[in-house]
């Protein structure tokens, strides 16, 4: 933190008279902040807080759980903004923090597009932690937020068992320009539409307030007598929705809602007295948020770029349940934890300090890892699961060859009331709690990355692109998600095409052999290859410079992991972009390993922080690469 701020209580007494007027000042100019205690001689952190509104009952719920977790630690103050909607205020409020000099700052942004800039500038200075809508790019240091098109999923599966598959939806969505809205609507209407026999009929709450949901539903009159259920994007909706519906005398219309907090009123309250049917929760992220900046600002490793929150269907059945769950109180174990964790294989380097990291961890977190090399073969990871259930382990790590094929074993796992979480790779599964969480890299982005690169060096925009694509593992979530990261960007650029496209199976001796096979039987006419990992890459540029041409410069050669062979291979011209995908999972695992075992709810996704590195910034990074 700033030094004047930090050693207000020591000898230096023209700081503290600077402190007290910048704090004074800040009082006044910002109407709605406060700073929450005082005893300036305990602080060690001042955290700036710019909120979106405090109007909202969301970003109210927000700002309390935020307070809450800042109070447990007498050493943090908060000093918090209100932008009431207005994306040149909250563009003032976030350079004013600066001004004040905070450590680190969470904002909620009201405009993604507007805030992002201004974010990408605060982050060059301090860490910034984005929450609840992502702002453009990956300039900030993390985002906590809901996934919002789950919820629409959640909310859309209710409703059609609700409704046995046929019938009307009256869907109360948020404002036009609201992306979580957008997202819970498009989620909404991929369930709905699979079940065929039910319509939606859309209407926009452009306050998404009470009052107004119920005027709306009110002016519908003895239309509703098509209706055979609400889905409103909030709980106050549902309650105007459902305060219309009584006041019209229909009894029947089932009422989903979303957000599920606690209290009078709120969506746990109104399940529990029947006013609404069920309520999806949506977390705020308030309690994280404050856990991790502390994290961030202690320095703590492995701190992730992205935490995706769980949320739940709530009914009255498991109300009581849920409530309990969020007052209960977490316990270490007293035990040593048991862990079985089913690796994919040792086919590259990036799986190699992967394996390290995983086991360097379980040693620094007390916990008793039994490991089983799997060779790339699904067959060997299900036999290791089905060891692990049967030597009844407390938790399973499985890091998945392959996406498909899970459905039974999982399903195993899950009777035997064993926890299992995945590493690196996912899984798809009919059923979408087979899995605790997901812990790993994004994929699609990396994909995304690696052709924007293409992109941005492109020498010529109208010259037409010929590229290699040498994918990695087929079936495998890494392989399919950066193809398609990539080409999604590669849809931009007409001039662009790949060409060619074969499975390396993410190993050297396989990139080396799709090269060598394209050479036998092609005269060379690529421009980029696109190498799904290092290892493939590497073994591509030896098979090119087996037959003549240059990596680097004959072809442009972009590989995903960032191993220091890589780095090396950049330092020497004959690789020209590497996306990073980091192995180093260990600590963030073990860590999640933990807090379920303490009782802890994990979230959905944490997602890894990766970056781009080239020939110009090689040099630079090669020295701290720890891999
Ligand atoms: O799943 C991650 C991928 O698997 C890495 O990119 C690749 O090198 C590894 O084998």
């Amino acid at each position: 933190m700033r030094e004047w701020f930090k050693n207000i209580g020591g000898r230096r007494i023209g700081k503290i008279a600077c402190a007290c007027v910048l704090t004074f000042a800040l009082l006044f100019s910002l109407c709605s902040a406060c700073v929450a205690k005082k005893q300036p001689d305990q602080i060690s952190y001042v955290i700036g807080i710019s909120q979106a509104n405090m109007r909202e009952p969301w970003r109210l719920v927000l700002t309390q759980e935020i307070r809450e977790e800042a109070a447990k630690h007498s050493d943090v103050r908060l000093v918090i903004t209100d932008a009431t909607d207005n994306s040149e205020k909250q563009i003032a409020d976030i350079q004013k923090l600066l001004d004040f000099g905070v450590d680190l700052m969470i904002v909620s942004p009201c405009d993604v597009k507007k805030v992002t800039p201004v974010v990408s500038d605060v982050y060059q200075s301090i860490p910034v932690i984005v929450l609840d809508r992502v702002v453009e790019g990956y300039d900030y240091s993390l985002f906590i937020g809901p996934d919002n098109e789950l919820i629409g999923k959640q909310a859309g599966k209710s409703v059609s068992q609700m409704l046995n598959g046929k019938g009307t939806v009256l869907e109360l969505c948020g404002s036009s320009a609201s992306q979580a809205s957008i997202d819970r609507s498009e989620g909404f209407s991929s369930i709905i539409d699979e079940t065929g026999d039910i319509q939606v009929e859309q209407v926009h709450v452009v306050s998404e307030s009470r009052d107004s949901a119920e005027d709306i539903v009110r002016a519908y009159g003895t239309h509703l007598r098509d209706i055979d259920a609400i889905f409103a994007h909030n709980d106050y909706m549902a309650l105007g929705a459902s305060r219309a519906l009584e006041q019209l005398g229909y009894e029947d219309i089932r009422i989903v809602g979303v957000d599920g907090f606690t209290g009078e009123n709120r969506g746990i309250d109104l399940v529990r007295r029947g006013i609404i049917d069920e309520t999806i929760t949506c977390p705020t992220g308030g309690r994280e948020a404050v856990q991790y900046a502390l994290e961030i600002l202690q320095e703590v490793s492995g701190v992730p770029k992205q935490v995706i929150l769980r949320s739940h269907s709530v009914t009255k059945e498991n109300a009581d349940a849920y409530e309990a769950g969020l007052n209960r109180s977490y316990e270490e174990p007293d035990k040593i934890i048991d862990v079985g964790y089913a690796q994919v294989g040792t086919e590259s380097a990036w799986r190699l300090a992967n394996t390290q990291s995983i086991k360097t961890a379980a040693k620094e977190f007390g916990i008793n890892l039994i490991y089983e090399d799997c060779n790339q073969s699904q067959e060997r990871q299900i036999e290791a699961l089905r060891r692990f259930i049967e030597m009844d382990v407390d938790v399973i790590v499985l890091s998945p060859v392959v996406d498909s094929g899970w459905d039974e074993i999982l399903e195993e796992a899950q009777e035997a009331d064993i926890p299992v979480l995945l590493s690196d790779r996912k899984v798809s599964t009919k059923k979408d709690d087979m899995y605790m969480t997901f812990i790993g890299a994004d994929f699609l982005e990396e994909g995304r990355r690696a052709m924007r690169w293409v992109a941005e060096t492109m020498e010529d925009p109208e010259e037409c692109v010929r590229i290699m694509e040498i994918e990695g593992t087929v079936g495998a979530s890494p392989s399919e998600e950066r193809s398609q990261g990539f080409k999604e960007v590669m849809q931009e650029y007409p001039n662009c095409d790949i060409v060619y496209s074969s499975c390396g199976d993410f190993t050297y001796e396989g990139g080396k052999q799709v090269v060598e096979e394209y050479i036998n039987s092609h005269d060379w006419d690529i421009d980029v290859i696109f190498s799904q990992n290092d290892d493939m890459a590497l073994g591509a540029a030896e098979a090119l410079e087996n037959n003549g041409i240059t990596p680097g410069v004959d072809v442009k050669l972009i590989s995903v992991d960032g191993a220091r062979s890589a780095f090396e291979a950049l330092i020497d011209g004959r690789l020209n972009c590497v996306v990073e995908c980091s192995p180093l999972l260990g600590p963030q695992l073990m860590k999640a390993i933990k807090d379920l075992m303490a009782g802890k709810e994990l979230p959905l996704r944490i997602i890894t922080d990766e970056k781009v590195y080239t020939q110009e910034n090689a040099q630079k990074y090669i020295r701290s690469r720890k891999y």
